[in-house]
């Protein structure tokens, strides 16, 4: 099918998300939360899927208060083939089938490549890569049953588009990797009007990131020194925020002609 002409349709129109059901993978916090807030605003229905069940219904529960749309949280591996049809099933009778998917879950282990074991490689391949390919594909199942297409964010990294700290070989493989699979499923997909797209970020402080460099602290020198470190070219370190108003530009009939493209929200970094 070919993708509507949407020239004639006002901002608010192209913004709007009403009665779309979108689902956010690790959205119990972090960039993921952020992302599921912008998402119910703009009146999407929401389901938030994160490991950790009580964290996606917390979520739930505080944007669901001031959102537009409803949202609702679950329990959701993206490892687990059997959690992910759980999570779409669980939309499509609650909401209906599934408009917008964003693969947010990812984890971002620290180890050097000497001390790194084959099970952290591919428990990281596993949540990042494979977990994408699997919430993509349920979700490219659901949209074609519904018939109307439907749009698919990838959240990526800067760090697939090249090297970052020491002790990433398999973050940064995963996110390359994730960068690809947007390029391809964007040629596969297209036929059934759905649309692929990627979110690279740059930092931004989220619970995650601070256990993580708190568990590391050679990666940096402590917590609190992040932001001192990092402050970007625009003067600060990214928020979730930032990165959640790119997916919703992607998410919407703002982005209607972009597919297989990954967005650099980077603040200048590669600049
Ligand atoms: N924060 C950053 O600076 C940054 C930069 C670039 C890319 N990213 C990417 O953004 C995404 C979110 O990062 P964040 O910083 O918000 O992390 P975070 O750790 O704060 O949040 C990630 C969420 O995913 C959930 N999760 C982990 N494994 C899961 C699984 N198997 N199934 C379902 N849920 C799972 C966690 O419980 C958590 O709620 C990741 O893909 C990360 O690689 C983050």
């Amino acid at each position: 099918m070919a993708i509507a002409d949407v020239s004639e349709r006002s901002i608010a129109e192209l913004v709007s998300l009403a009665g779309r059901t979108a689902v956010v993978t690790g959205g119990g916090r972090g960039l993921g939360k952020a992302i599921a807030a912008r998402l119910a605003e703009a009146g999407a229905n929401v389901v938030i899927g994160d490991i950790d069940g009580s964290l996606a219904a917390a979520a739930a529960e505080d944007l669901g208060r001031r959102s537009a749309g409803r949202v609702i949280g679950t329990g959701m591996d993206v490892t687990d083939t059997a959690s992910v049809r759980a999570a779409v099933s669980l939309a499509e009778e609650t909401f209906g089938p599934v408009g917008i998917w964003v693969n947010n879950a990812g984890i971002f282990p620290a180890v050097p490549v000497p001390q790194m074991s084959d099970e952290l490689w591919d428990q990281v391949l596993a949540v990042n890569t494979r977990g994408t390919f699997v919430g993509s594909r349920e979700a490219a199942r659901s949209m074609t049953a519904g018939g109307k297409g439907g749009v698919i964010v990838n959240i990526v990294s800067t760090a697939g588009f090249k090297g970052v700290a020491p002790g990433l070989a398999a973050y940064v493989s995963s996110k390359h990797a994730v960068r690809g699979m947007t390029k391809q499923m964007a040629i596969e997909l297209a036929p059934a009007g759905i649309r692929v797209l990627g979110v690279a970020p740059t930092y931004c402080v989220t619970e995650g990131n601070q256990l993580a460099a708190a568990e590391n602290p050679d990666r940096t020198s402590s917590p609190e020194d992040i932001p001192a470190m990092l402050t970007s070219r625009l003067g600060r370190v990214g928020v979730p925020d930032d990165i959640a108003r790119a997916v919703l530009f992607c998410a919407s009939d703002l982005s209607m002609f972009m597919t297989g493209s990954t967005l650099l929200v980077d603040a200048g970094e590669a600049a």
